[in-house]
């Protein structure tokens, strides 16, 4: 039932204002026969900065993102009263326990949808998160911790990464009931989120009567043999320690895992964990790639990249950057290209670890669109780079390319 404009939006306006509750929101699309609005997107959520807690106003209009930081209060009341005056069509507001759809109908009238969240056992991000203990995700107080001899930067990461998992988690868990959910850790090192991501998948998916197996891979005998017996003084069952490359890992024997995380897998590892994901057809997988120095080494082995790009990669500091940002790219396109909806984002403050991307992956299965694979070979024919992610899913890249009609 349509309703009154102005009142719906007080109501979305309570929402984004309820800094406690609020996931996260989006303003989109535009209204019927009025003048656009400033931004094509604005996605909207609380954030913990070192100055306190604020909202933050993320605007998109076509490749330009402008961030704001609101102090909670009067500041970010009046950014919410400045999105709302804007003419979007569409908006998206989630919070702890509900999802409220707001869409403005071709008479200028609200159509108003409420739904209870499927997000469960996810938290409100809460301005506070990141400076309250009992609102992480992880428990830094947990005694896991002490038994793993975790350090506090490492506990951040690690409840900062399954932050990032928590609202993918309904995705994995869409294989049903009547088996058990599968996580794999590849490059898992000394297993800090291995045991993190076990113990909070555990929790999610026996609320949904499930039970999770969790599989640490790593080439290295002594920490696959030291995170085994800290699994079995933990009492945490479930967990188990495989030693092995990523690129031969079958933690599940010979069935594939629902979710795929990797932390700082070295170089061309993540690519390894990555193209190990695509073969399994994993519905979620979250890496956050460790040093880049695949492409950074084609970059100085090769021409070099387009002339007028010189100065971006002359100097060791800028190419080491920009190698990064280049892999990463070329490591979502693929993806991408591959049946992926990929997300790039800062899953930490770097003041934790300056290595804080992370790729966040769902499965969708999508037909490749043939603008990303014009995009992946104009990129890699430009910086004349075959990215290692490339080199490892070929035959999988190629059938895209047969697909599409496209030749190499
Ligand atoms: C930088 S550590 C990160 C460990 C852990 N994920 C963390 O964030 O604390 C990278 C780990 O990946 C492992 N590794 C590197 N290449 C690998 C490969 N090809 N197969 C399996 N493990 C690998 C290393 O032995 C090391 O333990």
């Amino acid at each position: 039932m349509p309703s009154d404009l102005p009142a719906a939006l007080a109501d979305v306006r309570t929402l984004l204002l309820d800094a406690e509750h609020l996931v996260r929101a989006v303003a989109a699309g535009r209204r019927r026969g009025v003048e656009a609005p400033a931004a094509e997107r604005v996605e909207v959520r609380p954030v913990a900065l070192r100055s306190g807690p604020h909202l933050q106003l993320v605007s998109r209009t076509g490749p330009v993102v402008s961030t704001r930081n609101a102090p909670l209060g009067e500041e970010a009341a009046a950014a919410v009263d400045e999105l709302l005056a804007q003419p979007f069509g569409n908006l998206h507001v989630e919070t702890a326990t509900e999802v409220v759809q707001l869409r403005v109908t071709k008479k200028g009238e609200a159509q108003l949808h409420r739904s209870a969240t499927s997000r469960r056992g996810v938290e409100p991000a809460g301005p506070q998160a990141h400076d309250r203990p009992k609102q992480r995700l992880v428990d830094p107080e947990d005694p896991l911790f002490r038994v793993l001899g975790a350090g506090g930067d490492k506990r951040r990461q690690v409840d900062a990464f399954v932050r990032q998992l928590a609202p993918l988690a309904p995705r994995a868990l869409e294989a049903g009931p009547e088996r058990e959910l599968r996580a794999v850790d590849l490059g898992c090192g000394n297993a800090y989120l291995t045991f993190a991501a076990h113990r909070w998948l555990a929790g999610r998916a026996a609320q949904d009567g499930r039970t999770l197996r969790t599989v640490g891979v790593d080439v290295r005998d002594d920490v696959v043999a030291r995170s085994r017996g800290l699994a079995e003084e933990a009492e945490l069952g479930g967990l188990a320690f495989a030693t092995g490359t990523i690129a031969a890992a079958e933690p599940f024997d010979g069935e594939a895992p629902d979710v795929v995380l990797a932390l700082h897998a070295c170089d061309t590892a993540t690519d390894e964990a990555l193209a190990r994901a695509v073969r399994w057809q994993a519905p979620v997988v979250l890496a956050a790639p460790c040093c880049h120095h695949d492409v950074q080494r084609q970059i100085v082995e090769g021409t070099g990249g387009p002339a007028a790009a010189g100065p971006l990669v002359r100097h060791a500091i800028l190419r080491e950057r920009f190698a990064d940002v280049l892999t990463d790219a070329l490591r979502s396109l693929v993806l991408q290209l591959l049946g992926y909806r990929v997300e790039v984002v800062e899953f930490v403050d770097s003041r934790h670890t300056p290595r804080n991307a992370l790729l966040r992956a769902v499965r969708t299965g999508s037909a490749p669109r043939p603008e990303l694979l014009a995009e992946f070979d104009e990129l890699t024919a430009a910086w004349g780079v075959e990215p290692a992610l490339a080199r490892m899913l070929a035959p999988e890249l190629a059938a895209v390319r047969t697909g599409l009609g496209a030749t190499a």
